[in-house]
């Protein structure tokens, strides 16, 4: 049988935990799948740049739009992060008759119907398990297994650099600024770490589990924002005296059929399961009226956690090529009030 090949663009912590899992894991894959599946290209920024992992130097290119439109690609993986050229590559690709894995909570969050009108124009998936918590199963279970059920809230730790930082400040009294030079210490937070403290990234995937959540489209923008610069250690310790705990909480809420969707510092009593999610974990809270509670537990971050999602996702649109059909996609989606921003 031919093999089904992948274009990766982007071999930074993800990417190269990408390559690395297609090459170690490329006879579970086929058996998985029922075709081989064969590492096409990998686009990079330098070809000379360092990585974690070893790419073959003839599949290396820094013609990414090149990868994508070439005639036998049939599987692309975006792991460049940001809006562009992300999204021009995943429209080419796309366009070419690719099926496409993302793992981009940025642009999925801004432009998100623009590329879910391609895919659906092309009759190709696009899967992006990895854009929101990781390695969590989370966005597939409200896609799918929650489908035939009436989702009313979703309460989710999304960020792991403020979780650790707000625990740090839990557990050692530690202030907002001490905490937060510990988190960039030890990698967590970038060198500007705008997007976490002030929760854009919350934000972003608050968008994305809001739209999946209540089968409708969120973007970033309409989601009220607020992050946790202006959390004081004072704040963490009234928050405990009184038997809390303080988290950057992504809430997701359908009223009346309007959606509410924002992300803000909130104290939790110490006994709510998501009170127990400690340092840079994630978890996400679901409430829906047949299943009742679930919570959905893991690491949010780093290079082979969610690599781990995005190889999940190829193994699905690849099966689904085979078969000639495609997920269920964005279509099926209602237009649904959006409750201005900061209303609670
Ligand atoms: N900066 C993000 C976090 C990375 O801290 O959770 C994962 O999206």
């Amino acid at each position: 049988m031919r093999p089904l090949k992948v274009a990766v663009l982007g071999c930074g912590s993800v990417g190269s935990q990408v390559v690395r899992l297609l090459q170690e894991q490329s006879d579970d894959l086929a058996a998985r799948i029922g075709a081989p599946v064969e590492l096409a290209g990998v686009a990079v920024r330098r070809l000379d740049a360092p990585r974690e992992v070893e790419v073959p130097e003839e599949l290396l290119t820094t013609d990414a739009i090149g990868l994508v439109t070439r005639e036998d690609i049939d599987l692309v993986v975006e792991v460049i992060g940001g809006i562009e050229p992300a999204r021009t590559l995943i429209l080419a690709a796309l366009d070419n008759g690719a099926s496409v894995v993302t793992a981009n909570k940025a642009l999925l969050a801004e432009d998100g119907p623009t590329l879910f009108e391609a895919a659906e124009k092309a009759g190709r998936d696009l899967y992006f398990e990895a854009a929101v918590a990781g390695a969590i199963p989370i966005l597939r279970p409200l896609r799918e297994s929650l489908a035939g059920d009436k989702v009313t809230r979703v309460l989710g730790i999304v960020n792991g650099t403020t979780n650790f930082i707000l625990d740090k400040m839990d557990t050692s009294g530690a202030g907002f600024a001490d905490a937060l030079s510990e988190a960039q210490a030890l990698g967590y937070a970038e060198a500007d770490p705008t997007a976490d403290v002030e929760g854009f990234d919350a934000a972003a995937k608050a968008a994305i589990l809001a739209s999946l959540a209540f089968h409708t489209r969120v973007t970033a923008a309409d989601v009220h924002r607020e992050g946790i610069s202006d959390v004081t250690a004072a704040d963490v310790a009234s928050a405990r005296d009184m038997g809390s705990v303080v988290k950057l909480l992504a809430i997701c809420e359908l009223r009346d059929g309007a959606v509410s969707a924002r992300v803000h510092p909130a104290m939790i009593p110490a006994s709510h399961p998501l009170a127990s999610v400690r340092g840079a974990y994630n978890a996400v809270f679901v409430e829906s009226e047949a299943a009742g509670q679930l919570m959905f537990y893991g690491p949010g971050a780093g290079g082979s956690p969610t690599a781990s999602a995005v190889l999940g996702d190829l193994v699905t649109v690849a099966r689904n090529r085979l078969a000639g059909t495609r997920g269920a996609g964005e279509s099926a989606y209602a237009a649904r009030e959006l409750l201005p921003m900061g209303e609670t």
